[in-house]
């Protein structure tokens, strides 16, 4: 066969296969097969050594001709391959930015915490700092310089988690009362909120971990009357212009006087209801004049100084914010009922 009809044949072959590529791989390996370096159109060239010489020059053009034409086809149709595959990847790779999906879930701050975000606020705006301490305290810081020495009966009352002989978990904020005095010079004003411990049952208002929040003052001058305008202070910012306060007599080992304070009821407006156990007040502190004792032990003089303290119980203002009456719902950490209380 002539070099002539051999370039015929494999142009006509390639024009076909051209027409049928369904990808730019196929295109890819037709052109090694026919224009590669041990492609068709070179095993023509290195056959042109069995021509005599004047058929050579004729033969190589023409050899050259084709493999021209055969690239210019080639690159029409990688073209136009690349831009169907380009088109057919834009199809299968489409978002629809119309379909509905699942709303994300949005966390929210627990009710014990916003409670206590409410009473930081309260009391830095008064001019409190906050101060904060160990969970796992010494029975010293605990108890004894609280004024409630080994075999005093209020430790009975306390229920107390021992760790060992010397370390409890606290059973109260109060131990930072003393590290508050211990550590600082009067006048000191702080507040420390955080969790307590104490070994109840578990029921609908007592939990073994529980959160308080302690306020101490200390300072030249300082009576009651500072105590309950500072606790009427708070009631009024946390609840309202018409809400009172009152102080009902009681004991604290570690306050002389003391007080537990009251709150009008925020169910009945002091009326009388099943939330108040129909007296109209909700008990939410203990406080006090801190006692002389106290103040001495912890190494401030008593005859220059005095102070007052308080301790709100954070799981009853969250009850009572939240119309709550079990306080388990606050733990048992059910995101539907949580969520839904800011
Ligand atoms: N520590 C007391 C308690 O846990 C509360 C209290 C604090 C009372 C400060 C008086 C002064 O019950």
């Amino acid at each position: 066969m002539s070099v002539m009809d051999t370039l015929l044949e494999i142009k006509q072959k390639a024009s076909e296969e051209l027409a049928a590529l369904d990808g730019t791989a196929a295109l890819e390996a037709l052109r090694v097969r026919v224009l590669g370096k041990k492609g068709e159109l070179t095993a023509l060239l290195k056959g042109l050594g069995q021509l005599s010489p004047e058929e050579r020059p004729a033969a190589g053009a023409q050899i050259n001709d084709a493999r021209a034409w055969l690239q210019a086809r080639m690159d029409e149709s990688l073209a136009r391959l690349q831009a169907a595959e380009r088109e057919a990847a834009l199809q299968s790779e489409t978002i629809d930015v119309t379909e509905p999906r699942p709303l994300p879930r949005v966390g929210a701050a627990h009710p014990i915490t916003l409670v206590m975000n409410e009473l930081i606020d309260c009391f830095t705006g008064m001019g409190f700092e906050v101060m904060e301490g160990p969970e796992v305290e010494l029975d010293h810081y605990n108890f004894e310089l609280m004024n409630i020495p080994k075999n005093h009966p209020a430790r009975d009352a306390q229920d107390t988690f021992y760790m060992d002989d010397n370390v409890v978990l606290r059973t109260h904020t109060s131990p930072m009362q003393a590290r508050a005095m211990l550590s600082r010079k009067p006048p000191i004003r702080i507040i420390c909120p955080g969790r307590v411990y104490r070994a109840d049952e578990v029921d609908a208002t007592h939990s073994p971990v529980f959160h308080q929040m302690e306020g101490l003052v200390v300072d030249e001058h300082v009576t009651m009357a500072d105590l309950r305008g500072t606790l009427s202070a708070f009631a009024r910012k946390m609840y309202g212009e018409d809400v009172s306060i009152r102080f009902r007599p009681s004991f604290f080992p570690f306050t002389e006087p003391s007080a537990e304070v009251d709150l009008t009821c925020s169910a009945c407006h002091g009326k009388g209801c099943r939330i108040c156990k129909e007296t109209g007040w909700i008990e939410v502190l203990g406080s006090g004049m801190v006692n002389p004792k106290v103040l001495e032990m912890c190494g401030i003089d008593s005859t220059r100084y005095s102070g007052f303290a308080f301790g709100i119980g954070m799981e009853r203002l969250a009850m009572r914010r939240f119309g709550i009456r079990d306080m388990r719902l606050l733990y048992e950490g059910d995101a539907r009922l949580l969520g839904q209380l800011r």
